[in-house]
């Protein structure tokens, strides 16, 4: 209590003197306006003092997003790294830039006190950002405010699970500090930093802004819900607006500036089954028949840490996974078009000279003879930390080494069993240990190789530098805090690497922390496409930053078996869809704690629908594969049999985020935004604008109170079933193995058979589903396909659909020569035809048809006449 209180004066301490500008310019070959800021007197805020003299400039980045910037001329200052997260703009030609005149933003300041504002041109009362005189530069603390519209909702800010939903609550705190904490505890920082927001008006209209900062950050939102405050440890300020005005234009806007989604390969988006805790190889290989024979689809297999000789990387235990079986096990599997994936972490051993077993561990000596781990404070030795396998170095992502290195140990690891994807997990950074210097004092009893033991610390670490800046910083952010700042934070230092450590360059981890995860899965996709010979690469990650999704994806964490953790799912996958990252899921029936049949069976149904979709289940819990339960095979069978037939729409919905960062996973209120009712929406969510899915999230619940916006919206498993909305809330049934996804009429979207594999699924006849949308009224669709794994994409197939009463038209874009495994367009199923039908042809050929008079749907049998790399024109009467 008293640390609250004392913190809460220190706020209102006299504010920081303000700044005045001067000697503003405006550089119209670069459409930058610059100024210098000077502080009025010799000013200090509580945690330092203020830099008399700052740059500002103002740039127009392209029409909707103006790009910030507020530096220190007389002293060299952090900035990411543009191959970590780009300044953008990714696409656009920078070489044309955009005059303020023409831009959707507006811009005007005051010169003193300094003060700047950016408002929406077409209504200039919609403030995009407004940053106000209470502003702070030191050396370790910025600070800055935006006024908000009190009247608008705020999304984004990550990574959190957020026990109330989706919305930012007002007077509460988002700490950006990468850690090792389970998504199961709400309310904290966790694994990521994004500072990206969305800001939603009640009318619908959505802005946003993101700050390009990697420093430990806190961004607080007034209890008034009128001002956004960031505090950072460091840095500069490097924002960017966004003016939108759709939230899903904003949501692009930030994706064309930090990189739109990697293209995943087609096979990733099959289903995925791991858990940590498998004793021996035959559990895994007993696991994947298990799905066979219960006819559940199956893509990929994952190994946890289990497979790993006393948890060192790049290497198998001999007695229970031996190297030469898990080689058989992965081509048998690579035989049945199905694909594994293990686990690598970041530590790599420390060996010990006394330790016989360890010795010629090719980790270690490679990369003490290349140098490439992270060096402690002193810059010299490499930072001792621990992990699962004791004592450990980090490699530094920094270092010219790192690739080469990473790249070889991955390579020749790759030699002994061909592993398709890489699993980086812990890469926080996370370590057992805290401390600045750390040495291991005892290498008889540590590591214990137990895994009840290994978890806690068996280092001797010592502060050699008590007063350490970068591992005291006076401001603390609020590391390890609950929900509205809740409890007292933890120094940044705590169970990671240490703020002081060194990397390459002369870098701090003070500065780079946040960036440890995206830089490992950068370089491990990297190192993949180069081993697999071009292949794309798959690689899940748990900790990110902007710009990740360029190269890898995410999964949210450990989270539990509960009910409440099922809920926040749909919002972490959500956020992770407007930071970037597209192939995103949660582990599906939970993974810490035993998952139980009724809430498994929930689970599935709707992680089948999130992009990333993978069981996984910690050491000791009750074992969770679909099978072992009937009426959650069977919940699978039919929540993931649908998956199977629509993957062609959802490798559609993937290409899309990776085109022009469209959403692949969505909230109502993105595609809806006119329609208030969807802003408070999170227990449901969409699947591009065509599919929404209205899972059931409690316990003993056989029917659930579904949001529908206006429109008509039809059951994908039953098309009997219709829902007709003025945009209201209706009751629908859904017995435990049942889950509603209805398609909203005016959509149009491409399916196949399905199958128990995405090979399988790849080679069957593709179909169409229509949902017409009444007189006048025309429905989209789109259908890409290429071969699934090409890196740099030559031939591909790129299908607008348009359909409406009594036509629909087909026409392909081909990109190169792509030849389908199967192109043959076997049926179209039209949902919403009034009137019934006397004739049907396709190009001016008469097909057979079929007419459901009582349910108003059309089924064209197009056998042999149609194909997806073909135009065609489709009419019925
Ligand atoms: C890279 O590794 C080589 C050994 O392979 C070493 O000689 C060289 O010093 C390393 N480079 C740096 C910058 O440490
Ligand atoms: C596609 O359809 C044609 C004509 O019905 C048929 O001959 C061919 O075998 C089909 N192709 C595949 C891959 O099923
Ligand atoms: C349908 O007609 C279009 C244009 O006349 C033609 O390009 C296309 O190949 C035809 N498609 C089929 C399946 O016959």
């Amino acid at each position: 209590m008293w640390a609250r209180l004392c913190a809460l004066t220190l706020l209102l301490a006299p504010a920081s003197a303000s700044y005045t500008l001067q000697d503003p310019t405006w550089d119209s070959s670069s459409s930058t306006f610059s100024a210098s800021l000077s502080s009025s007197s010799a000013s200090t805020n509580p945690y330092g003092d203020d830099f008399a003299s700052l740059s500002f400039s103002l740039s127009v980045l392209t029409s909707e997003t103006a790009r910030i910037r507020i530096t220190t001329p007389d002293a060299e200052r952090y900035e990411i790294p543009e191959s970590v997260t780009p300044s953008g703009p990714v696409t656009l030609p920078s070489s044309q830039p955009i005059s303020i005149d023409d831009a959707s933003f507006d811009f005007t300041y005051t010169s003193s006190p300094f003060t700047f504002k950016i408002s929406d041109k077409s209504d200039p009362s919609v403030i995009v950002f407004e940053l106000n005189e209470d502003f702070s530069f030191s050396d370790q603390y910025i600070k800055f405010s935006t006024s908000m519209n009190s009247e608008s909702k705020l999304f984004g800010l990550g990574e959190k699970s957020r026990s109330n939903g989706a919305e930012v609550p007002p007077g509460s705190k988002t700490t950006m500090w990468a850690r090792d904490m389970a998504a199961a505890v709400f309310d904290t920082n966790l694994y990521a930093s994004h500072p990206f927001y969305v800001e939603l008006s009640s009318d619908g209209s959505a802005h946003g802004s993101f700050l390009r900062n990697s420093n430990g950050l806190d961004v607080t939102y007034s209890e008034s819900r009128d001002s956004l405050t960031f505090e950072a440890l460091g840095g500069i300020v490097d924002l960017y607006t966004f003016v939108g005005p759709s939230p899903t234009d904003v949501a692009a806007q930030y994706q064309q500036i930090v990189g739109f989604p990697r293209l995943q390969p087609y096979w990733s988006l099959g289903f995925h089954q791991c858990r940590y805790g498998y004793e021996n190889l035959q559990e895994a290989i007993d696991v994947v028949s298990g799905y066979k024979d219960a006819s559940i689809p199956l893509d990929i297999a994952w190994l946890d840490i289990d497979y790993m000789n006393l948890w060192l990387d790049f290497t198998y235990d001999e007695a229970n996974f031996p190297s030469s079986k898990v080689s058989a096990f992965v081509d048998e599997l690579h035989s049945n078009g199905q694909k594994f994936v293990p686990i690598v972490d970041p530590g790599i051993l420390a060996v010990d000279s006394s330790w016989d077993w360890a010795q010629g561990y090719d980790a270690y000596d490679k990369g003490m003879e290349m140098d490439v781990f992270v060096k402690d404070l002193n810059g010299e030795k490499p930072y001792m930390g621990q992990v699962w396998p004791g004592p450990v170095h980090f490699p530094d992502w920094f270092h010219p080494n790192a690739t080469d290195y990473w790249t070889e140990q991955l390579k020749n690891w790759h030699d002994i069993a061909a592993f398709d994807g890489v699993w980086v997990d812990m890469n926080e950074v996370s370590n057992f240990c805290t401390g600045q210097v750390c040495e291991n004092d005892s290498p008889d009893t540590c590591p214990t190789h137990q895994v009840d033991t290994q978890t806690q610390c068996c280092l001797s670490c010592v502060d050699v530098d008590q007063g350490n800046k970068f591992d005291n910083p006076k401001f603390m952010i609020g590391n390890d805090e609950g929900i509205n700042g809740g409890g007292n934070p933890s120094p940044i230092n705590f169970k990671t690497i240490p703020a002081s450590a060194k990397h390459y360059g002369g870098l701090s981890q003070y500065d780079v922390h946040n960036l440890h995860g995206t830089m490992e899965a950068k370089v491990t996709s990297d190192a993949m496409e180069a081993i697999r010979d071009g292949k794309r690469s798959f690689v899940l990650s748990r900790s990110s930053f902007p710009g990740h999704g360029n190269h890898a994806s995410h999964w949210t964490g450990d989270n539990a078996a509960t009910w409440d953790d099922l809920k926040r799912s749909i919002v972490t996958v959500n956020d992770f869809a407007m930071f970037g990252i597209s192939m995103v899921g949660a582990d599906i029936c939970g993974f810490i704690g035993d998952s139980w049949e009724e809430l498994c069976a929930r689970w599935i149904e709707v992680g089948a629908f999130h992009p990333f979709s993978r069981n996984h289940n910690t050491y000791g819990a009750a074992p969770q594969e679909f099978y072992r339960w009937d009426t959650v095979a069977e919940a699978s069978r039919r929540a993931l049999g649908m998956r199977y037939k629509i993957l062609p729409f959802l490798y559609t919905l993937m290409y899309k985020a990776n085109a022009g960062g469209d959403l692949v996973s969505r909230y109502l209120w993105q595609n809806f935004p006119q329609d208030a009712e969807t802003h408070g929406i999170d227990e449901q969510f969409m699947l591009g604008d065509a599919l929404l899915i209205s899972p059931v999230l409690e316990e003993a619940a056989r029917s659930v109170e579904a949001y529908f916006p206006q429109g008509t919206w039809y059951n994908i498993f039953d098309f009997s079933k219709v829902v007709q909305s003025e945009g209201e809330k209706v009751a629908l049934n859904a017995e435990l193995e049942e889950v509603n996804v209805h398609i909203r009429a005016g959509s149009i979207i491409a399916m196949q058979e399905g199958g128990l594999t995405t090979v399988e699924s790849r080679g069957t006849d593709f179909s169409l589903l229509v949902a017409l949308c009444g007189e006048g009224c025309t429905s989209f669709g789109e259908l890409y396909l290429d071969d699934g794994e090409s890196v740099q994409v030559e031939d591909s197939i790129l299908a607008d659909i348009v359909g409406s009463a009594g036509e629909l038209a087909f026409s392909v874009t081909k990109t190169g020569t792509y030849e389908p495994e199967n192109a043959n367009l076997s049926s179209v199923k039209i949902l919403g035809v009034d009137q019934p039908v006397g004739a049907c042809e396709v190009n001016g050929s008469a097909v057979e048809f079929d007419y459901d008079n009582e349910l108003k749907i059309l089924t064209i049998s197009l056998e042999g006449k149609a194909r997806v790399d073909e135009d065609f024109e489709l009419l019925w009467k």
